[in-house]
């Protein structure tokens, strides 16, 4: 039985000024969780936002914020993130040396916890961690930007995935970020995706529920 198809829009390409109107609008438009890229400037070239703007967001939108932790070390932010309101937290493998002890930190919390994977970490490399997370995030760009390439070969990793999942744990959530489009995202649901973050798709859109109902059809949704 797959999970059903979520798109979930990145705030990273969202109006920065207007940030409540933009969950609202895309929340409108039908998304099914906010995609929150958090990122410190150390792991990932780029530095956008931190908990209290979760905090802030968690009061004006009713989506679940699906928070995407791009830092280095990141235990010392899952306190400040649970109580923010994240309704799901992912740590990359590639940043974090104690990743089990991290994964059942974000669990203590209450909140849903992911790993997420940069495109050249292999599925050799998670899977001992795979029964402990909700949702594992696959890369399929680099991650530091909103609107670059999808890079296919990461679809290779998601088939692994998906076939682990069917034999170990059925319930274990995929999601994939990065270059999802009405042109990527059918191979990507094929493979064994559930979620899809979109960022410059959805907000760079003119009519977002449009874009939102084209990325669903195109995923056979
Ligand atoms: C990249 C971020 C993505 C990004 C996706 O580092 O993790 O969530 O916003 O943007 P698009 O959909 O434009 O590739
Ligand atoms: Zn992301």
């Amino acid at each position: 039985m797959p999970h059903p198809v979520f798109i979930a829009p990145s705030i990273l390409s969202a109006d920065f000024a207007h940030l409540a109107r933009e969950c609202a609008d895309v929340a409108a438009a039908g998304a099914d969780l906010i995609h929150v890229d958090v990122m410190d400037g150390r792991f990932v070239p780029n530095l956008t936002i931190g908990a209290p703007v979760v905090a802030r967001l968690s009061t004006a939108t009713s989506l679940p914020l699906d928070c995407h932790l791009m830092v280095e070390e990141p235990d010392h932010l899952i306190d400040a993130f649970a109580a923010a309101g994240a309704r799901s937290l992912s740590v990359h493998f590639e940043a974090c040396r104690h990743l089990h002890r991290t994964i059942q930190r974000i669990r203590a919390r209450g909140v849903a916890p992911g790993v997420a994977i940069n495109p050249h970490t292999s599925f050799g490399a998670v899977e001992p961690i795979l029964r402990e997370v909700e949702f594992v995030l696959v890369m399929s760009v680099n991650p530091g930007f909103g609107g670059q390439a999808f890079i296919p070969a990461v679809l290779d990793k998601v088939r692994a995935i998906d076939a682990w999942r069917r034999d170990h744990r059925p319930d274990l959530v995929i999601e994939i970020d990065g270059g999802i489009t009405t042109a990527t995202i059918a191979a990507a649901r094929a493979a064994g995706v559930d979620w899809f973050v979109a960022g410059s798709a959805v907000f760079g859109a003119a009519d977002r529920a449009q874009a939102i109902a084209g990325l669903r059809a195109a995923a056979g949704a």
